[in-house]
């Protein structure tokens, strides 16, 4: 059993990015505990408000968006937020070294449900004289990350980090409120016969999308000759902690209904630290024309196109948009 804490400290050499991980997972506990007493905690339900994306929040979007923002500002060694939840970046201590950007609860319309639902983060590195109320300062390309993470909320709590050596897994034992190590250098199967997509924008997709898509349907009697199985949680964490646990694709790709933006997910608090996450699993995660850690930021709250998971299969994809 090696706690969280130890497993950083002799894999990580930078102990102010170790404070920053060990710092987050305070605000991530306490969500995972509002979670699990639900409608006893009074965290289920509506928030009756939009955020800047446009969506409606729910209450625990709110709230675990509070309970970061507090806790981040906590932290000598964080210079500046950003938030799905929050219009524009938060200062925090001037002298601090780190951005950290974040989906405070991703899958937020399976809350009412009591479907998993999870926390997604990224960190960068700042400079001494950038100002942390600017966006400019979080424009940076998802190959900058120093670090990115999710925190599953599930049957069990999770966490799955990488600070650029492998993505490891980390079980919470909340009798005692630490992380300990489950599984060190997860390897995402290069191979795959399990698809993930929100079939109902099918209309919507590129042609080439579309095609490949009906010849994932089509199973040994089309071109690709495999029968592909589907899952669709609606819940980003939960379908990539499936195919980091036994492989698989996870597509929500361009769309025509907003030209303007790629695809409903957010670059900078979704597709990049995921992006990362899947690549140090040895996996690929791509737009479809590019890697998505290559695409360069205009605005923090920007959305991609994300295909990502097996690494052949995403090769396929690519293929098909070639
Ligand atoms: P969020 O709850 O942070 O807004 O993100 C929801 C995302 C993602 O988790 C999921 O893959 C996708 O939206 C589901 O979208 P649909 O409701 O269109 O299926
Ligand atoms: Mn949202
Ligand atoms: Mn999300
Ligand atoms: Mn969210």
């Amino acid at each position: 059993m090696q706690r969280l804490r130890t497993f950083l400290d002799h894999h990580c050499d930078d102990q102010a990015l170790v404070a920053v991980i060990d710092g987050l997972m305070v605000a991530c506990k306490d969500i995972a505990y509002r979670l699990h007493m639900g409608s006893l905690a009074g965290v289920l339900g509506s928030a009756e408000q939009e955020n800047v994306q446009g969506e409606c929040q729910k209450k625990l979007d709110v709230i675990s968006n509070d309970l970061i923002k507090y806790c981040l500002k906590g932290m000598p060694e964080v210079k500046g937020m950003a938030s799905e939840e929050e219009a524009d970046p938060v200062a925090c201590n001037p002298d601090g070294e780190f951005l950290v950007l974040f989906d405070p609860l991703d899958g937020s319309s399976n809350i009412d449900v009591n479907v998993t639902v999870g926390t997604i983060f990224s960190v960068l590195k700042a400079s001494a004289n950038d100002d942390a109320t600017h966006e400019s300062t979080y424009l940076q390309s998802g190959k900058q990350q120093v670090a990115a993470g999710y925190v599953l909320y599930g049957p069990s709590t999770l966490l799955v980090l990488t600070t650029g050596n492998g993505t490891h897994t980390f079980t919470l034992d909340p009798r005692v409120g630490e992380f300990f190590l489950q599984r060190e250098h997860v390897k995402v199967p290069a191979t795959t016969k399990e698809f993930a997509i929100n079939m109902s924008n099918q209309r919507f997709w590129l042609p080439q999308m579309q095609n490949y898509v009906a010849d994932l349907l089509a199973g040994e009697e089309g071109p690709l000759g495999k029968r592909y199985n589907m899952r669709w949680i609606a819940s980003m964490v939960a379908e990539i902690h499936r195919i980091l646990t036994r492989g698989g694709i996870f597509m929500y790709p361009y769309d025509s209904r907003e030209p303007q933006k790629p695809g409903k997910l957010r670059l900078m608090y979704e597709g990049n630290p995921m992006s990362m996450l899947i690549e140090q699993a040895g996996g690929k995660a791509s737009t479809a024309f590019e890697d998505i850690v290559a695409v360069e930021p205009t605005s923090i709250h920007q959305r991609v196109s994300v295909v990502m998971g097996s690494a052949d299969e995403v090769e396929t994809v690519i293929r098909y948009h070639a």
